[in-house]
């Protein structure tokens, strides 16, 4: 079996949405895991990763069905604690001996549940809910069609809910525990520490904590980087100045950041970013000014795609140029995070809609003979921002909203002219002046001007003006893929609308954008 640093716990994903919370909550309480899909688990896999527990996830599918998603049955047989939810639990019961039924989802009494439900203890006491039932309830979060309808011999009720008889069930004796509701969710207020309760029965040690990381992380890239050359290209984001500051921390000097301006850059940025890690911090940065070339190939586009493609191919060829100044450059580091390495189940099989092409530098690696280092790949992005505080990025860098890698031509619908993106990042800096006055930034995940393509008629003084309309947008979120408007007070927004038409030359006329997302979507563009 293989020797790991620390201890481990495996959770294997059947495709429910909210599979990754687990891992969150599980990282909170300082536990390492992994979240792998259940058809790449097989018993060379688990005697691989060796686990010290195992979590079953939630999943669309029925084990009713013959071709129903299944763990090997060995999950079962290694004599670590496991936890099954939801369809994990359906799972557990069907695979040791139990029975779950179909559940009807509208009337004729089915025992379907989606939403709040009320859990009360079954016995007097037990391990796995510690902490519970302060009040004689507890609030739990069901979502599921199937329901279990004799539990496996073995296992005892520790818990139940009017439409759920078997709501919280284990078998004590070979700790394996298996739940109906989803402890992972936040309308599981207590959801915590039923994790914390299952990992101390799982005798986990609380090893992971990012201090302890920092140190292997750096070990790890010395080992990999040997006396190479690593380029990183900085974005001045979260996740790269991360990366940039973890790896200089490893190898000094043996690493060159690039810098690419390509002029839809937000007002001072390049100098704040530049100046943070070359002046601050040391780190070599070549300040690559392409301002000419990015805007003088976008010039006359209009089409958000074609927009993102020019911009994704200069970035390429630019990084690529500064690249080869650099001598004996064998690896490239990349913010990569561990939400875009895990893979994800597909039951349909089908390629997704592309909505937006959002540009990486992938095939950059291949094409130039590099080699990738991605000291960030097992983390959430929560855990970078924790990684860079220890690394001595300062706040304002950590808390940054994220910003696309296109820049403002995405928030300049239709052609971008360098007049416009100069009435854009004046007015987004008031606007995020004002946020920030307000100390509303850090409640708010991104927050930006866009510059619309109409010109509005408007009266300042005693003249007519005729100049651009802009939109505010300021979202909630939790990663990007759903997003709610931030509700600004009307006080907020009079004043700020007031502050961008009097300090900014060329605007006239101010909205606020209160679109969700979906049906809308985050940019502009
Ligand atoms: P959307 O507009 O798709 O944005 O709702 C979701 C998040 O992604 C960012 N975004 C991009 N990031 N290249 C990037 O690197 C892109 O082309 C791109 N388009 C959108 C956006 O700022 C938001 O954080």
């Amino acid at each position: 079996m293989t020797q790991h640093t620390h201890d481990r716990l495996l959770i294997i994903d059947f495709g429910s949405q909210v599979t990754q919370l687990i891992a969150r909550r599980l990282r909170e309480l300082n536990v390492y895991c992994e979240i792998h899909p259940f058809n790449t688990v097989d018993d060379a896999f688990l005697d691989a990763f060796a686990p010290k527990a195992i979590i079953l996830s939630g999943g669309p599918a029925s084990v009713v069905n013959a071709d129903a998603p299944r763990p090997p049955s060995s999950v079962f047989e290694r004599n670590v604690p496991v936890l099954g939810i939801c369809y994990g639990q359906q799972l557990m019961m069907d695979m040791l001996g139990g029975k779950v039924e179909g559940g009807k989802i509208s009337g004729g009494g089915g025992t379907a549940e989606f939403g709040r439900a009320y859990v009360t203890p079954a016995v007097e006491k037990s391990d796995l809910l510690m902490g519970w039932f302060a009040t004689d309830r507890e609030q739990v979060w069901m979502s599921h069609g199937d329901h279990v309808s004799a539990i496996a011999p073995g296992f005892e009720v520790l818990g139940t809910s009017p439409h759920a008889p078997f709501a919280i069930t284990a078998d004590q004796s070979r700790n394996f525990y298996a739940v109906q509701f989803h402890p992972e969710v936040h309308h599981t207020p207590n959801g915590l520490k039923f994790f914390e309760n299952f990992i101390r029965i799982a005798g986990f040690s609380g090893d992971w904590t990012m201090n302890a990381y920092r140190e292997e992380a750096i070990e790890k890239i010395r080992a990999t980087v040997g006396d190479s050359h690593v380029i990183c290209g900085l974005s001045g984001g979260v996740d790269s100045s991360v990366a940039a500051a973890l790896i200089h921390e490893a190898v000094g000097d043996q690493l060159t950041c690039v810098f690419v301006d390509h002029g839809l850059l937000r007002k001072n940025e390049a100098e704040e970013v530049v100046t943070m890690f070359r002046d601050n911090m040391n780190l070599k940065v070549i300040y690559a000014d392409e301002r000419e070339l990015f805007l003088g190939e976008l010039e006359g586009q209009s089409d958000p795609e074609t927009k993102r493609k020019i911009i994704g191919r200069l970035f390429i060829d630019v990084f690529q140029k500064y690249a080869n100044q650099i001598d004996d450059a064998k690896f490239l580091a990349q913010g990569t995070l561990y939400p875009d390495v895990i893979e994800s189940v597909s039951f349909s099989g089908g390629p997704s809609v592309t909505i937006k092409s959002h540009h990486n530098v992938g095939g950059l690696p291949e094409k130039m003979g590099l080699k990738l280092v991605e000291p960030l790949r097992e983390l959430f992005k929560d855990e970078v921002r924790v990684l860079g505080r220890e690394l001595g990025l300062p706040p304002s860098f950590i808390g940054r909203h994220p910003f696309p890698g296109p820049g403002l031509a995405i928030r300049c619908p239709g052609e971008i002219t360098r007049a416009k993106l100069d009435i854009l990042r004046e007015a987004d800096a008031v606007y995020i002046d004002q946020i920030r006055k307000h100390g509303l930034y850090d409640d708010i995940w991104q927050a930006f001007v866009a510059i619309l393509p109409v010109r509005t008629v408007g009266v300042m003084g005693d003249g007519r003006t005729y100049d651009f309309a802009c939109a505010l947008r300021a979202v909630t979120s939790v990663d990007g893929m759903t997003a709610d408007y931030y509700p600004f007070s009307h006080e907020f927004l009079g004043e700020t609308a007031t502050r961008i038409i009097n300090e900014v030359p060329g605007i006239n006329r101010v909205t606020y954008d209160i679109t969700s997302k979906p049906p809308g979507t985050i940019e502009w563009e």
